[in-house]
């Protein structure tokens, strides 16, 4: 949440600012804003609303310097507005910050700083920081040492960007469980949210962790620890082209997503199994037979789009490898005092790596004692570094905030893992495993067909659907699972109210909910639930609902209780979770442009969740 940029060189700062931030603004569109050193002071310039709004103004009222910060918000603290815009003043305008975080005891701050007469613009928690750092400057003339001085003050999360009108060459940078990078160029140097931001300039950077400072200028790069001893970390190169983070012809990223989901799971099949195709063989993941002994019981944790992925694996799990598997949202995992020990298999799933409460989760099952295993996408980031074992999802930048391919990335890993486990442990036959890797490697060529089959239909059945305003999902095991997500997608970006359920347990509330002309998707893969399915959606058809069913090919049958079929082709039942999610995602894309929404910047979301 929140993107930051900063930029120290020997050219103009606003044009890199504006297109890091414009890279960035997946992290949050509420406001965005610059703060460059210019020959009288620091000049800001914000806006509410997109970088656009912002670019608008420089046009305007323009401001340039060879030193800058830049800031997209995604609001905690005070509504979208211009006044709570980042950067921001300290008293005096010596200081200006940008953070994305939460300082937690920041009105006991204010209150001390109001206490000696300082004076406060905006409702931000990061006013509060910059007038501290100012406080402390004023003491000890040293911008660094007044920065480290304020983080031994502040609870919570923060990276942090800071200049300072008397110190025209440097800026201070600073992280905790907000993640932040320090881009190395030649002659420039950069801060940044995430190398997207900085990738056409630069591919190495160092990676602050947590409690760590750096003083950045043109010609060097200083880190520190909260101490202020400086230490020395090593060059990360990322390996992504600017390419990847763009549009490459398609009108939204979302859509260059879903469309890159064929190679996205072939490319995680890939190397995945042994030469004879006999075994999986995961890099990066020490679970042999003899840890794997120890384990008694599994958790998922993860949010959003991953927490489905997650819910795919704990179907599988229990029913491959018969071993207890507890599916938890990160947000609640890890204030309920789960029960976990060293016993504890622990995976956590997350797109970005960064997600606030997935991070503390994983830090909680550590604390704990327990094994834990990150199925991250963002190589290097908090997670990964954290979990004792990381799969990646090799699904590259995800831009778009509605998460479409890391989903389909994540459950294949899901599928690994699951194959992975069950042959350590005995779990499955040589006969059936290789049922399910001749499956497999058939998927990436399956989601290419739906892709390019199936587009006109949706579109039809989009235009047939358009006006409704309440949708519901319904399915059965895994099938429910994968309505839960495209419930999600129709929410997140077309708006329109929409509830998963388990379709047998419709009857016992929420079939009071349909009426005539409700739209019901019955997603209806698994065949042996076909028929109990299908007799769930006879009962909303006999209340007037409208049904469109995700179905496999070959259950023609589902044509007499339904209106509208979407066939997939013929696979393994435990594959049909990325299959049945195409045309979801298809449908929810096609809803939300037949309705005009921002599809990749829906409202108030943001895709990186660094907050609670
Ligand atoms: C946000 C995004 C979702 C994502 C979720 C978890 O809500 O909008 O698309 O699924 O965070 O993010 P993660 O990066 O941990 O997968």
């Amino acid at each position: 949440m929140c993107g930051i940029v900063g930029y120290v060189g020997r050219h103009n700062a606003v044009p890199v600012l504006i297109s890091g931030l414009e890279s960035l603004e997946y992290r949050g569109y509420d406001s965005a804003g610059v703060a460059v050193l210019q020959n009288d002071g620091i000049g800001i310039r914000k806006a509410k609303g997109k970088v656009d709004n912002l670019r608008t103004l420089l046009l305007n009222n323009p401001v340039s310097g060879k030193v800058g910060i830049g800031h997209t918000r995604w609001a905690t603290h005070g509504a979208p507005s211009d006044r709570n815009a980042h950067p921001h003043f300290s008293n005096g305008e010596v200081i200006a910050v940008v953070h994305n975080g939460i300082i937690e005891n920041y009105q006991e701050l204010k209150d001390e700083l109001e206490a000696k007469g300082y004076k406060f613009e905006s409702e931000t928690d990061t006013e509060t920081a910059a007038n501290l750092i100012y406080d402390f400057y004023k003491e000890c003339n040293d911008l660094l040492e007044a920065v480290r001085l304020t983080l031994e003050r502040i609870e919570g999360s923060y990276a942090l960007g800071v200049l300072c009108s008397d110190c025209p060459d440097q800026i201070i940078a600073a992280r905790k469980e907000s993640p932040l990078i320090i881009g190395i160029g030649q002659g420039e140097n950069f801060i940044a949210s995430d190398i997207p931001a900085i990738l056409e300039y630069t591919r190495d950077a160092y990676i602050l962790d947590d409690k760590e400072l750096a003083l950045v200028k043109a010609d060097s790069i200083q880190i520190f620890d909260i101490e202020g001893n400086e230490i020395e970390k090593s060059v990360y190169s990322y390996k992504w082209n600017v390419e990847a983070a763009q549009k490459s012809g398609y009108d939204h990223f979302m859509l260059k997503e879903i469309y890159e989901q064929p190679k996205v799971v072939k490319d995680n099949l890939a190397h995945r199994f042994s030469e004879d195709g006999k075994h999986i063989e995961l890099d990066g993941i020490k679970l042999g037979k003899e840890q794997l002994k120890n384990i008694n019981q599994i958790y998922i944790v993860a949010c959003g789009t991953a927490y489905y992925a997650g819910l795919v694996g704990k179907y599988l799990l229990e029913r491959i490898v018969r071993i207890p598997v507890n599916s938890e949202v990160a947000s609640e995992f890890r204030y309920k005092d789960p029960l976990i020990d060293e016993h504890t298999l622990v995976i956590v799933v997350s797109q970005s790596g960064e997600t606030a409460d997935t991070l503390s989760a994983l830090k909680l099952a550590k604390d704990r004692g327990a094994r834990v295993l990150a199925i991250v996408n963002a190589v290097g980031s908090s997670i990964a570094r954290e979990a004792d074992d990381v799969l990646y999802t090799l699904a590259g930048f995800e831009i778009a905030v509605a998460s479409t391919k890391a989903f389909s990335a994540q459950v294949t890993a899901m599928y690994l893992i699951t194959l992975h486990i069950a042959q350590e442990l005995g779990k499955i036959s040589d006969e059936d495993f290789a049922e399910i890797k001749t499956a497999l490697d058939k998927l990436p060529s399956q989601i290419n067909d739906i892709l390019t089959k199936a587009v006109p239909a949706i579109r039809k059945f989009v235009n047939k659907y358009i006006g409704s305003k309440n949708v519901f999902y319904i399915g059965r095991g895994l099938d429910y699972v994968v309505g839960m997500e495209g419930s999600l997608k129709l929410k997140e970006i077309a708006y329109l109210h929409s509830e998963p359920y388990a379709a047998g347990e419709l009857k016992h509330g929420p079939i009071a909910l349909i009426e005539e002309a409700t739209l019901v998707v019955g997603v209806v893969t698994q065949e042996s639930l076909f028929d109990k399915t299908k007799s769930n959606i006879k009962e909303v058809k006999a209340r007037g609902a409208k049904v469109l069913a995700i179905a496999m090919k070959g259950n023609s049958s589902i044509e007499e209780v339904a209106d509208d079929v979407i066939y997939i082709p013929r696979t393994h039942w435990m594959l049909t979770s990325i299959l049945a999610n195409i045309p979801q995602q298809l449908f929810a894309y096609y809803m939300a442009l037949g309705l005009g929404e921002d599809i990749d910047k829906p409202r108030n979301l943001a895709k990186s969740v660094t907050v609670e």
